[in-house]
């Protein structure tokens, strides 16, 4: 366990923490939680190199193998593009971690630029990009300052599963995809749904809203020894992060404000990872059983175009 940049005042969201880390709202400066974010997400790259969640051999081995996360969300983006398919179009990944979507992407004939702002990753991605036998460009920096970074435009913007819970401004995030997107590109967003984020698990036969929805100016201070992965957590050294939580209408409305237009919104009972305890394995996802699974989301998907 690692200090962290500031002594984070306790609050009364979830003392018990919700079985990833105990979790506290906090005052500091945004460069300390964003390096700090960037620290543990290297601790992190670690672990999910090495891990069965991520496959980094099966992915080598198979030519034709996709991510879980892009076989979810390809049928739904390529609906949205010219021709169906992304099959010669350029595009940008977002956030791309260790790159197995992004090398999922430049399977189906993507000219592909992976972003990421943790060093780690991106050397996890380089290699596996290598591995495979993909021309993948990869750029380090902050997801907000990605439009400069990759001084070109593309015709798709994509951004899967952990995403903007790691972004402090939302309207520089919306105004990048806005920068990085040509006329007529499309912009692919999905995540975890923030009503999940509201909930809590501390009593397993029970589903209770304990936790803000709107996020304000609040800044979350979350200290996990471990990952949403297997693998081995002692290596994750640098546990402390930080996040910050969007009501939908903020995501919704920054995307908007940024002069794109919305073409898709939809929302999900199913979730990559497990997020609660109550959560239980359907296919390559989790869902929450009856009666919540109809009352509560746990995914949403956006896809927008710039005019
Ligand atoms: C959950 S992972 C990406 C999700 C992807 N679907 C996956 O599983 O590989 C989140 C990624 O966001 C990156 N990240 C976090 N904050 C960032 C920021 N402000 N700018 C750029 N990348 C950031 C982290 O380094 C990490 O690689």
């Amino acid at each position: 366990m690692t200090t962290p940049p500031t002594s984070p005042e306790p609050c009364s969201v979830d003392p018990a923490g919700r079985g990833f880390g105990l979790i506290h709202e906090v005052q500091i400066e945004h460069a300390a939680a964003f390096a700090a974010n960037r620290t543990n997400w290297d601790d992190r790259a670690k672990v999910h190199a090495a891990s069965q969640t991520y496959d980094l051999e099966g992915l080598i081995a198979d030519p034709h193998r996709v991510s879980d996360v892009v076989a979810h969300d390809l049928p739904v983006l390529t609906a949205y593009l010219p021709g169906g398919s992304l099959d010669g179009l350029d595009l940008v990944h977002l956030q791309c971690h260790i790159g197995t979507d992004t090398l999922s992407m430049a399977r189906q004939g993507a000219r592909v630029t992976g972003v990421d702002n943790s060093t780690a990753s991106l050397d996890v991605a380089r290699e596996l990009a290598g591995r495979a036998g993909a021309d993948i460009r990869y750029v380090e920096c902050d997801v907000t300052e990605a439009a400069t970074a990759v001084e070109e435009q593309v015709d798709v913007v994509y951004t899967s599963i952990g995403t903007i819970c790691w972004v402090r401004d939302l309207t520089a995030w919306a105004r990048t995809i806005a920068g990085l997107l040509r006329p007529g590109g499309v912009f692919y967003f999905r995540d975890s749904h923030p009503m999940l984020a509201t909930l809590d698990d501390l009593d397993p036969t029970d589903v209770r809203v304990l936790h803000r929805y709107f996020g304000g100016d609040v800044t979350l201070h979350i200290d996990n020894e471990g990952t949403c992965t297997d693998g081995d957590p002692s290596l994750i050294e640098h546990t402390h992060s930080y996040e910050w939580h969007y009501a939908m209408s903020e995501t919704v409305q920054s995307l908007l404000d940024a002069g794109l237009r919305l073409r898709l919104m939809a929302e999900g009972r199913t979730l990559d990872w497990q997020a609660l305890a109550q959560m239980v394995p359907e296919g390559a996802d989790w869902v929450l059983p009856a009666p919540w699974a109809d009352r509560v989301p746990l995914s949403y998907t956006l896809i927008a175009t710039k005019d």
